[in-house]
């Protein structure tokens, strides 16, 4: 399958995983799907709750599932929001994607369209990480 073709079917799982976004206090929607090497996708959305401060991102649900399922490879993520401009991870899940997933690919699209795609390195291009240790 080509890169466009995988990039669409992470764009659909994330638009999928998006309709179980639990946004009761920003009614901000988000949905994240993770390839792996297998061609497997693991989605996430994002699950706020009344202390806001512990609302957790759609990036870092996929994320975490995925790890705690024993995945450790990923070739590709897909962020999907309902706007005009596309919705690209926030600081925390750009750390944490950055550690777990590398430099791979991040597509951002809405629910009609693949707006961007850019690399993990350019969203964080000065990350601090274990190499630093
Ligand atoms: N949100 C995500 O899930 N991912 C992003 O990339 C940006 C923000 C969520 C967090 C919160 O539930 C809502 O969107 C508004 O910030």
């Amino acid at each position: 399958m080509s890169a466009s073709d995988q990039a669409d079917r992470l764009v659909t799982a994330a638009r999928q995983a998006r309709d179980h976004a639990i946004a009761t206090y920003s009614h901000f929607k988000v949905g994240a799907a993770l390839l792996l090497p297998n061609g497997q996708i693991v989605t996430g959305c994002n699950v706020e709750n009344a202390s806001y401060g512990l609302t957790m991102c759609a990036e870092r649900v996929a994320l975490y599932k995925a790890l705690s399922d024993g995945h450790r490879d990923f070739v590709m993520v897909a962020v999907v929001a309902d706007t005009a401009d596309p919705t690209p991870p926030c600081g925390p899940c750009r750390q944490l994607l950055w550690e777990y997933c590398g430099d791979v690919p991040v597509v951002l699209a809405n629910l009609e369209a693949i707006k961007a795609r850019h690399q993990m390195a350019e969203l964080l291009p000065y990350p601090f990480d274990g190499r630093l240790l």
